[in-house]
């Protein structure tokens, strides 16, 4: 069983769907885990206790990821309150589908800042508590999409594989501290996200799954736990596909 016993986490997005599970993932591990949430206070609150139910401690931060200032400050509480940060999970995102034809800036903007600006936000924002641990794992949710592309989401293709670009240049960046930077990419996860997929969406991705099922939340966050333990520690740089062999 993997242990995370002692070592803190920080999670983007952790009141729902993914997020929520990698949070309730670490802390089951034995982690204390600080996660942000956008909007939801209600959603957050119980996370927040379920996370304390699990006998580790618990942050919650209402701070929008496309926000650097938010960002620093959320991680001086963390310093202020556990005096160390081992592990960053940069999870929030969002999509804004569309053929570009019909696709305006601001559905670029959205999309661009709130998966891939917020992920340049938190990874600054940590990166100077970690270097000086010489210690820290930093965890960026990517998707197939980013490899693949995907008609009608530009925006969230380019801001997914951005993430890749930036992370191995972060994972070369802060090798010589001992910091690891990695990337899931998840294929099609049930969630509220593809919830608000139209049937031939669907169908068009579980014929290209060889598994033949979507991925549960929690199999992207038995991922993210691999990354976020010392089993992960010669590691880095990696784009690891969680997504029933899509992509291979
Ligand atoms: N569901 C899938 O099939 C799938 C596939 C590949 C990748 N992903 C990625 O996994 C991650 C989680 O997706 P999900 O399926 O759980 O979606 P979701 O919509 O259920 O959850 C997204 C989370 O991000 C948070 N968020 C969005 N904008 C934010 C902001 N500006 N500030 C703070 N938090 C914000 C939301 O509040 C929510 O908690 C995303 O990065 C998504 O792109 C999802």
């Amino acid at each position: 069983m993997i242990s995370l016993k002692g070592k803190t986490a920080l999670v983007t997005g952790g009141t729902r769907g993914i997020g929520k599970s990698i949070v309730l993932k670490l802390a089951a591990a034995g982690a204390d885990v600080a996660f942000t949430y956008r909007s939801s206070s209600a959603q957050a609150e119980e996370v927040k206790s379920a996370v304390e139910a699990l006998g580790v401690r618990a942050l919650a931060f209402q701070a929008d990821a496309v926000d650097m200032t938010q960002a620093t400050e959320v991680m001086k509480q963390i310093s202020e309150a556990w005096g160390r940060l081992d592990v960053l999970v940069n999870n929030a995102g969002v999509t804004k589908d569309g053929l570009l034809m019909r696709m305006n800036e601001a559905d670029w903007d959205f999309v661009i800042n709130t998966n891939l600006k917020s992920v340049f936000n938190y990874t600054k924002a940590v990166m100077k508590t970690m270097m000086s641990q010489r210690a820290g794992k930093i965890i960026n949710i990517s998707s197939v999409v980013g490899t693949m592309g995907n008609a009608g989401q530009a925006n969230y293709a380019a801001s997914k594989a951005g993430i890749v670009g930036f992370s191995k240049s972060v994972a070369k960046e802060l090798s010589s501290r001992n910091i690891t930077c990695n990337v899931i990419a998840p294929g099609w996860v049930d969630t509220e996200m593809t919830h608000v997929l139209s049937e031939d969406a669907k169908k068009a991705f579980m014929d290209s799954i060889p598994l033949k099922r979507a991925a549960t939340p929690e199999d992207i966050a038995n991922s993210v736990l691999f990354f976020s333990s010392d089993l992960s520690n010669y590691i880095t740089g990696q784009v690891l596909h969680v997504d029933g062999g899509m992509v291979m």
